[in-house]
């Protein structure tokens, strides 16, 4: 029987569903029922610590040892029930212009006689995925996400249980909120697409929600604030994106500086507008930074379902030789679309039809008002 070797690695930010993913790459790559029917024999090996595992596949100072393991089924049978990633990640780029490591990984590929690869990632992981299926690298791709952002794909994994983090924090909240009449400004993820704050917001009833694709106007959020107080609110849950900003101002940064993939580090709206609300309305305001609590915890059982159907997926792809793919979700079917497609531009809201601009909030309606 031919013999053929399948790299998996998982890279960018962490987050629930991945360990769910690897899990399945590794048992439908294994099972012996299928390897019988497609008489190809698949090895696995998890490579650690995203690219960067393919770029210093022998480790290096904050990682001793190799980056390298051949995984089994008796390895991966528990792990669909751990957040993070059990393979680690990183935010290396390979392609990065200041220290382009895209022949290495090339070279790393030959070394270890890997045939191909399944990369589990989001916009920045995939899109390496994608140069290097233009230089012959067969590749597949999972996509996964807190932000919900890529393109092609009705899901990506992690956001459900990042929502129900967000969910569960604010109910929190809200008891503490209401004894002392607080207004609380919650920052969740989402450097560019709002649907952790928008979805996040729909599912806790937060009053008001700001994303990164409408500019607010700090005004209205007053105006709004206060109408609900005049109605007899005695508290305020406002949901903000990390992304978000006001009108005339850029997004606010946690610290200077970008990563290798060219992206500001966000945070710190959240704490800018609870001071300016408490300015204009004299109301004693708190914000909370979810941050990467978002990104932690055991996954819901939506992203262990959803793990296990991209991971068989994404086998799937390698058996039928159908590489430069990313599995995808769409109107409740697992397909598949090209890494082109699901690269090339972000998945944001539609202000137009899902997004209130008058009460910074959710809009769902089959009205058309
Ligand atoms: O890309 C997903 C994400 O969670 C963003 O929402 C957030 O801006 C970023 O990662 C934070 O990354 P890091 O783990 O490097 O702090």
């Amino acid at each position: 029987m031919k013999k053929k070797r399948i790299g998996v690695l998982t890279g960018g930010g962490d987050c629930a569903g991945l360990n769910s993913a690897i899990k399945w790459v590794v048992k439908t790559s294994l099972d012996d029922r299928l390897q019988k029917m497609r008489k190809i024999q698949y090895e696995v090996v998890g490579i650690r610590d995203g690219w960067k595992g393919l770029v210093q596949p022998d480790g290096g100072e904050d990682s001793p040892g190799s980056r390298i393991l051949t995984l089994t089924e008796e390895m991966v049978r528990t792990w669909d029930r751990y957040g993070g990633t059990n393979l680690g990640t990183s935010r290396t780029n390979p392609f990065d212009p200041k220290n382009d490591r895209s022949k290495t990984v090339l070279e790393n590929m030959e070394r270890f006689h890997l045939d191909f690869l399944v990369a589990i990632g989001g916009e920045d992981t995939l899109g390496v995925a994608n140069k290097l299926y233009r230089e012959g690298v067969k590749v597949v791709g999972i996509p996964k996400t807190i932000d919900k952002d890529l393109s092609g794909t009705d899901y990506t994994l992690g956001f459900e249980t990042a929502l129900n983090v967000i969910t569960d924090e604010i109910d929190r909240l809200r008891t503490t909120a209401g004894s002392h009449k607080r207004i609380f400004v919650v920052e969740t993820m989402g450097r560019h697409a709002g649907w952790l704050a928008l979805e996040g917001g729909e599912s806790s009833g937060a009053y008001i929600i700001l994303i990164p694709e409408y500019d607010f106007n700090i005004e209205r959020i007053n105006e709004l604030l206060m109408e609900g107080r005049r109605k007899g609110a005695r508290y305020e849950i406002i949901v903000v994106a990390e992304g978000a900003k006001p009108v005339g101002y850029s997004e606010i940064l946690k610290e200077e500086g970008i990563d290798s993939f060219g992206h500001k580090i966000l945070g710190g709206i959240g704490e800018f507008l609870a001071k300016q609300i408490f300015q204009l309305t004299k109301i004693e305001t708190r914000s909370i930074t979810l941050s990467h609590l978002q990104r932690g915890g055991a996954p819901c059982a939506y992203d262990r379902r959803m793990g296990r159907y991209f991971g068989i997926a994404s086998v799937d792809l390698i058996v039928k030789e159908d590489f430069g793919k990313m599995v995808s979700l769409r109107n409740g079917q697992i397909t598949a679309v090209s890494l082109g497609e699901a690269v090339g531009r972000l998945n944001l809201v539609d202000v137009q039809t899902q997004y209130d601009t008058e009460r910074y909030n959710g809009r769902r309606t089959i009205l058309g008002y």
